[in-house]
């Protein structure tokens, strides 16, 4: 699996996950330039030379094996594909479900994927291995799922053949949807992943669901970025969540209007996590608490930032064991859509909850704990936050999780960020990583 680099994704709309990553092919520029010229002979000149053109690529170009290749084929199909994946799916008592685990090769989709397998259910992941950030790291974790038994297929959730054939193979009663395009910054850089991954995708997702005989239920990450700029502490379910401040959370907001829609029309059982600022070992790169880690350890001045008070952003932290736990629970809680054969049979279930941990804890008291724990001294420069998409702080309201699913988070920041820590140095160490 780890030799297949490459993935065409041609055949979807085009638009890359993150930049410069799935560059689709060059268009054919010369196209452009040609003209209708009055001129006849001009035309049929065009015409001869684009016959020859056509002669000469048809015999330049090999001959097609048969059958021909899939036109999505990245690097899926085939025999020893399909049985990896029902090897992967294979339960360990009737009762147990199977979960298909998109965004596997991610943070919490790695954590949530082997919690599942070592219990004894069915998994299988899915993940583009887009380059967002470093991939070694997804690369890293699949391996660690492969030894565990769990089978990352490599492709994307707006593949619809792929879902299909996936769906097909293995009759899926659970999907944990962890695809996303993450990141609230990188949202003014790369609007179109968002779009991509978190709508476009999602809808893609839901469509192949409610299809599939049986359907399945469905679990998701939305995220609390959907509460905005609301300012009533703390976060509660019920509270507005029409003021996003980024495009990240404006996607994640529709993708729960979008399952609504889906619940209501089909009868998917769905249930929308609002996560909390997860981090822990195997973290986002792309997070506050991890490149803090990677700068402090590299004597690089760090950036804080402060609401207009001086108020350090404060976020409610959410160690990643207690945010696997609130999945696992959300999954095995779920009733069963309802739906069959494409079509709603009686109303289901559709949940949201916010997974946090109800203890928001400044970024300040974040950094200091790191320096304590990586014996370094920080060197830290303030800046005021910008209006690029973070919002001055966040903070779960968990009595509905605790409530239904049983959440009930245990690891403070400080413990968890020592495991942190831990995986961190025992990771790089001995890598090539220029910080170390
Ligand atoms: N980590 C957090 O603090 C946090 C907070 C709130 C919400 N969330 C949500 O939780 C989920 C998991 O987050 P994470 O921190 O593990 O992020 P992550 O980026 O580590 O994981 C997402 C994975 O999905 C894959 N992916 C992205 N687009 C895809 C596509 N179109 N097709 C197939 N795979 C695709 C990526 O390659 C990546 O491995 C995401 O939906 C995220 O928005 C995370
Ligand atoms: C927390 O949420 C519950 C359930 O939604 C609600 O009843 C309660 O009032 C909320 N608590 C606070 C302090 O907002």
């Amino acid at each position: 699996m780890s030799q297949l680099k490459t993935i065409s994704l041609s055949h979807l709309d085009n638009v890359p996950s993150s930049p410069g990553k799935f560059k689709s092919d060059k268009p054919l520029t010369y196209i452009h330039r040609l003209r209708f010229h009055s001129s006849v002979s001009k035309l049929t000149l065009w015409l001869a030379l684009f016959l020859a053109l056509l002669v000469f690529f048809f015999f330049l170009s090999p001959p097609s094996p048969s059958p021909p290749p899939r036109r999505s084929l990245g690097s899926w199909g085939g025999s020893r594909w399909e049985k990896r994946i029902r090897t992967s799916a294979r339960v360990r008592s009737r009762s147990s479900s199977t979960v298909l685990v998109t965004g596997a090769a991610g943070f919490v989709g790695t954590h949530v994927s082997l919690a599942l397998k070592r219990r004894g259910d069915g998994v299988i992941g899915l993940d583009n291995f887009n380059e967002y950030y470093d991939t070694k790291l997804k690369r890293a974790r699949q391996e660690m799922l492969d030894q565990a038994g769990v089978f990352v297929v490599e492709g994307d959730i707006n593949d619809r053949e792929l879902l299909n054939k996936l769906f097909d193979v293995v009759p899926f009663t659970h999907v944990m949807h962890l695809a996303a395009q993450a990141g609230v910054r990188y949202a003014m850089q790369n609007p179109a992943s968002y779009v991509h991954s978190n709508i476009a995708g999602f809808v893609n997702l839901l469509e192949v669901c409610k299809s599939a005989n049986p359907q399945p239920a469905i679990v998701w990450a939305s995220s609390s970025s959907v509460y905005g700029l609301n300012s009533k502490v703390p976060f509660s379910e019920k509270d507005r969540t029409d003021q996003p401040a980024s495009l990240y959370a404006a996607s994640k907001k529709a993708g729960e209007e979008i399952a609504h829609t889906y619940n209501h029309i089909y009868g998917l059982s769905i249930t929308g996590l609002r996560f909390f600022t997860v981090y822990g070992p195997w973290g986002r790169p792309d997070m506050a608490y991890f490149f803090f880690t990677e700068d402090i350890l590299k004597g690089k001045e760090i950036t804080i930032y402060e609401g207009s008070d001086h108020i350090s952003v404060a976020r409610d932290f959410t160690y990643i064991d207690d945010i696997v736990k609130g999945c696992v629970s959300a999954l095995d809680s779920a009733k069963k859509s309802t739906g069959s054969g494409g079509k709603k049979k009686g109303s289901a279930q559709f949940r949201i909850f916010n997974l946090g941990n109800t203890s928001p804890v400044p970024v300040t008291k974040l950094v200091n704990i790191l320096e304590k724990l990586l014996k370094v001294k920080a060197k830290k420069k303030f800046l005021p936050l910008p209006r690029n998409g973070d919002v001055k702080f966040t903070h779960a309201n968990i009595s509905l999780a605790q409530r239904d699913l049983g959440y009930k988070p245990t690891t403070d920041l400080e413990t968890g960020l020592k495991k942190f820590v831990k995986w961190y140095i025992r990771y790089y160490k001995g890598s090539k990583r220029s910080s170390w």
